[in-house]
């Protein structure tokens, strides 16, 4: 938007306001109290409302009644301001017009007994977060995320000792970058529960993990995308309550953190054993070195393991058979060797496995799969892993995901799938396969997305009925020793 019509629209939203400020003035106030309505009005003068959230259909009702607002029943006082704008991929078009835009106007300050403010998903075209927002001392909740703030954070936040969620994820790329200096200003926030800065700069901030560790109450973690580099070590852990730490997707270039993996160098951190709570640990997309060590085990709570994407080296452990209430693991993209341990078998709440593109070898047996009743994607192309199952195997699982290329599963066409009804995608290229595919294969996969046979040595023709069923498909069937035509329309 250019100023111009920037100007014009706030020009025409006060012009609105101050018409309906003047209906207001003999109405009916109910429960809203006078000042409070007064600041809410002044707060929405300075807010480009293209979709009229801040407002009732009827201007001088009481303000208590305004969707999106929330006053104590009581008291009346102005509780919660509801402005979030969730991003919808489907409306995206529209999204500059549903959003809220402008500047927020201290007049906030007036409302003393507000808890729970939520502007998130707006776009506040990169301006700074005011620093006055330090002193809106009751708020326990606060969502800036995605809103469009760049710039500092202003310390004055570390002053809400009332936070229990604090989400100021950023999604906006404007400049300067969304940022801090220190995470001082955190030791104050003694309350806070949850905290997501990602996408917050937090390069500079070499006390990152020292201010994090005073947050004794602090259960989720989300510094993903926050170009941390650095791990200090820690002499004590005390935020003991996180149950899930996302650190995905910064640049740490070390070992994987010894308080998390491995004590044994740092006797002092035999607090690490609390972290049985832990739920849920993704360290994705970074470039921790070193190999997983036996303590894995020990993370009797995960469900979501997420590595992907490391230069983790060396064996999976036997241990990881006792990370019972696991639903999601994902190790690909790493230097994983060794064989895959048959205790995995027994992750009867594994959904999710994960293991493409390292080097694993070895045979994997029925057993491997025997209590993987669950299993719903089984990604594990990319590894010289040898498929060993008997001719009658009926696996426990329906996939929904097959990724075993490069495995050898031939030279027959497996059986087994024959019980997978339900999968959409399906590699099994450069598998050894060298057979005919049984005309059950092409009527089974009906839902098929992605096809890959290619690079096998199977034979025969390649039906007709693939015209119909896989008009969206993609298909690879190339490398192999198909014979007769290529069905029309197929390719
Ligand atoms: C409403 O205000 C009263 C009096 O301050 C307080 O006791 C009560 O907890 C408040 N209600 C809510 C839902 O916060
Ligand atoms: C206030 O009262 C309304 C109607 O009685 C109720 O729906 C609402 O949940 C109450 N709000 C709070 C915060 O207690
Ligand atoms: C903040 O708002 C976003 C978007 O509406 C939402 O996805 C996120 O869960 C909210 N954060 C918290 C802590 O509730
Ligand atoms: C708020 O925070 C700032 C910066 O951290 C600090 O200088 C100031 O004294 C604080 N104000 C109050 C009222 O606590
Ligand atoms: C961590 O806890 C220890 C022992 O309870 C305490 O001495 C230390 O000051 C705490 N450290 C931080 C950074 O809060
Ligand atoms: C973990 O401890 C073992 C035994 O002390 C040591 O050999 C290994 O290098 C340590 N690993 C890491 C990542 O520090
Ligand atoms: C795994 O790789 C490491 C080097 O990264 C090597 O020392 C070790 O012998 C390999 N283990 C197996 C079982 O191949
Ligand atoms: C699978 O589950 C059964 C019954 O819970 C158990 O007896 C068996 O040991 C498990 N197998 C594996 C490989 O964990
Ligand atoms: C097939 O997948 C759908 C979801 O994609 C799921 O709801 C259904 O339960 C699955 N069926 C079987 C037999 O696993
Ligand atoms: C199909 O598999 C072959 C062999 O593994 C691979 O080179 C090719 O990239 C795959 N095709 C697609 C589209 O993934
Ligand atoms: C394939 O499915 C069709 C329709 O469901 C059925 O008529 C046909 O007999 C099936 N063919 C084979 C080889 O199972």
């Amino acid at each position: 938007m250019n100023p111009v019509s920037f100007l014009l629209l706030v020009f025409f939203t006060q012009a609105t306001v101050s018409v309906g400020f003047g209906i207001l003035a003999n109405s009916n106030n109910g429960l809203c109290i006078e000042s409070e309505r007064h600041a809410l009005l002044s707060f929405k003068q300075d807010l480009v409302d293209q979709s009229h959230r801040l407002s009732s259909s009827v201007p001088g009702e009481d303000c208590c009644k305004w969707t999106r607002i929330v006053c104590n029943n009581s008291t009346g006082h102005v509780m919660e301001i509801k402005l979030g704008s969730p991003f919808d991929w489907k409306i995206a078009h529209n999204h500059e017009k549903l959003a809220l835009q402008g500047k927020l106007n201290p007049s906030l300050l007036n409302l003393k007994h507000l808890r729970h403010l939520d502007l998130s998903g707006n776009n506040f075209g990169g301006i700074q977060i005011p620093s006055f927002i330090g002193s809106l001392v009751s708020l326990n909740y606060l969502n800036l995320s995605h809103a469009g703030f760049s710039g500092m954070v202003p310390p004055q936040i570390g002053n809400l000792t009332n936070l229990h969620s604090l989400d100021l994820q950023n999604s906006y790329f404007y400049e300067p970058e969304f940022y801090v200096d220190n995470l001082h200003w955190l030791h104050g926030l003694s309350p806070l529960k949850y905290l997501d800065l990602g996408y917050v700069n937090l390069n500079k901030a070499s006390d990152w993990l020292l201010s994090l560790n005073t947050l004794s109450s602090l259960s989720t973690l989300h510094l993903s995308n926050c170009e941390l580099d650095q791990i200090p070590s820690l002499e004590n852990v005390n935020f003991t309550s996180l149950t899930t730490i996302d650190i995905s997707h910064n640049n740490f270039n070390s070992l994987i953190p010894n308080w998390m993996f491995n004590l044994t160098r740092l006797e002092s951190l035999s607090s690490f054993f609390q972290f049985h709570s832990l739920m849920s640990l993704d360290l994705s997309d970074n470039q921790f070195s070193g190999s997983l060590t036996d303590k894995i085990g020990s993370f009797k709570s995960l469900y979501n393991l997420g590595l992907q994407d490391n230069l983790i080296s060396g064996p999976i452990p036997l241990t990881i058979g006792e990370l019972s209430s696991l639903v999601k693991l994902h190790f690909s993209s790493n230097q994983l060797n060794g064989s895959i341990p048959e205790s995995l078998g027994s992750l009867s709440n594994l959904e999710q496995l994960y293991i493409e593109g390292n080097n694993l070898e070895g045979e994997v047996s029925d057993i491997h799969f025997s209590n993987l009743t669950k299993l719903r994607i089984l990604f594990a192309s990319g590894n010289p892993l040898i498929l060993k199952v008997s001719s009658h195997w009926i696996p426990p699982f329906h996939l929904e995901g097959i990724g075993l290329g490069s495995w050898k599963v031939g030279p027959l066409f497996p059986k087994w799938l024959r019980s997978q009804s339900n999968y959409t995608l399906l590699d099994l290229s450069d598998a050894g396969i060298s057979d005919v595919i049984p005309t059950w294969f092409w009527n089974l996969s009906n839902y098929v997305a992605f096809l890959n046979l290619s690079h096998n040595q199977i034979s025969g023709e390649i039906p007709d009925m693939l015209e119909h069923g896989y008009g969206y498909a993609s298909i690879f069937l190339a490398f192999n020793q198909f014979k007769g035509q290529v069905p029309p329309n197929l390719f």
